[in-house]
């Protein structure tokens, strides 16, 4: 056997014993995953708050915001299964033009408010803040908070 032929050969076993976990998503994992990426927003947004509110020292203000648009890059892929359930409302899938225009405004948005934060400081950046925190607007529309 070549050296080439026995790597292969274990790259298929290994990917033999992941294939199963990979597979193995179900709609409740898919409301899981979803649900675990706001809540960091919610943690994520409560940091910021502090920060705007003065109580924490704003040098991390930046990095805060940067967490917020990275998971807001990963979300979109997070709703595109269309897995009715959590407290999402079935708008979510029945309007999905509007609702993807909305997440991809917040990724945008997110991701232009941490350059601000970067290259102008947290005083600039807080003119801009809302950019970053679009979620009542989407919310309101597409959550219903009573369900679990
Ligand atoms: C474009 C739409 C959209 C944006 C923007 C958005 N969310 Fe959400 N959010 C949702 C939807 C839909 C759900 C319901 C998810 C589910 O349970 O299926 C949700 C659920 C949540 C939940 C409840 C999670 C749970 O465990 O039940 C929290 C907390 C949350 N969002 C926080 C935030 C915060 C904070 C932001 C902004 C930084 C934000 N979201 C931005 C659409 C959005």
């Amino acid at each position: 056997m070549t050296r080439f032929a026995k790597l292969a050969g274990s790259v298929a076993i290994v990917a033999t014993m992941l294939a199963p976990v990979v597979a193995s998503a179900d709609d409740k994992d898919v409301i899981d995953y979803r649900q675990h990426l706001m809540n960091t927003l919610d943690h994520q947004s409560g940091a910021l708050g502090m920060i705007l509110s003065g109580v924490i020292p704003d040098k991390h203000m930046a990095d805060h915001i940067e967490i917020i648009s990275l998971v807001a890059s990963l979300s979109p892929k997070a709703f595109a299964p269309h897995v009715e359930g959590g407290q999402s409302k079935p708008e979510v899938w029945s309007k999905a033009a509007d609702f993807d225009k909305k997440m991809k405004d917040f990724v945008t948005g997110s991701a232009n408010v941490t350059k601000i934060a970067r290259d102008q400081g947290p005083t600039e950046a807080v003119n801009h803040i809302l950019d970053a925190l679009p979620c009542k607007g989407c919310h309101d529309l597409y959550r219903d908070p009573s369900k679990k």
